[in-house]
């Protein structure tokens, strides 16, 4: 049995302060934002207990969909760096980045130089998608951090990262693993339309001739799941988790993580999922628990 993790959009506080010449743009309209309303949702003492609970759940890979930033100021991928790596080495963490890591057009640079080691192919092949192989689970990287106009939130995977995982996800299945895709914005939503995958069509087809076992994302700030069609008449289940650092009643769903328990064999896949959140009271507990295969 293999335990993976998975945590999203920690949206790290709080804010660096930053400089008047690094408020133009996007970043402005973020910035109030973030005064007005952000920095009472995202607590970095809620992120602190999730983080501590996961870790004494001693995963064997933890997955982050993305969203460490918040405006991408330099000084947040720096301490980005320091929150990824105390979750552990880049080996047992993978990470995709998020609207939020690609906030600005030097967003991009800034994450590769801060962040490559935890999203990046074994061999430290940079790019997107990068595949990681631990132990049962192949583990597939996909970008959809893209700078926007301010007021949107959308996510782009593009054509040549598309083709690069439609032969990746063969691959995968041609060494028999249990294939999850890391993606920040979910592929199936409800959320407004300044908020979506603008190329989620392309992504469900992909999935629908490729197949998947499991896909992970953020973005939502929810708890989701929707069943995505796969090969065959087969099913794949898509799961959304909450920004782990929402405090209890500010935002969407508070703050939670999923484990994934991963068991079996190909075509005879054992996948049982368990929800641990910030309760009312302000611990975190087991919420939800659910048997995704097998
Ligand atoms: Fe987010």
């Amino acid at each position: 049995m293999f335990t993976l993790a998975h945590l999203s959009d920690p949206h790290l506080a709080p804010l660096p302060a930053p400089r008047w010449r690094e408020l133009i743009g996007k970043r402005a309209t973020g910035y109030i934002n973030w005064q007005r309303r952000r920095r009472f949702i995202h607590d970095p003492a809620v992120l602190a207990k999730i983080v501590a609970d996961l870790k004494a759940q001693a995963p064997g890979h933890i997955a982050v969909t993305g969203d460490i930033a918040n405006i991408a100021l330099p000084e947040e991928f720096t301490r980005g760096r320091a929150w990824l790596e105390s979750l552990g080495n880049p080996t047992d963490v993978s990470f995709v980045p998020g609207n939020h890591d690609a906030y600005v057009p030097e967003a991009g640079v800034l994450a590769d130089r801060a962040w490559r080691p935890f999203m990046s192919e074994d061999n430290e092949t940079a790019g997107f998608p990068y595949a990681r192989r631990r132990g049962p689970l192949g583990l597939i990287g996909v970008s959809t951090g893209v700078p926007s106009p301010p007021f949107f939130a959308t996510g782009l995977i593009g054509n040549e990262q598309l083709a690069a995982l439609a032969l990746t996800l063969d691959e995968l299945k041609a060494e028999k693993l249990f294939r999850v895709v890391l993606i920040h914005h979910p592929p199936v939503s409800a959320a407004a339309r300044h908020k979506r995958l603008i190329d989620a069509h392309i992504l469900l087809h992909v999935i629908a001739e490729h197949g998947a076992e499991l896909v992970l994302h953020g973005h939502d700030h929810l708890h989701m799941i929707n069943w995505l069609d796969g090969p065959n008449g087969t099913r794949v289940p898509a799961v959304g988790v909450p920004s782990a650092s929402a405090a209890w009643g500010m935002s969407k769903d508070a703050a939670a993580y999923n484990l994934y328990a991963i068991g079996g064999a190909p075509g005879a896949w054992t996948c049982e999922m368990i929800s641990r959140g910030i309760g009312a009271a302000g611990a975190v507990m087991q919420q939800r628990r659910l048997k995704l295969f097998g």
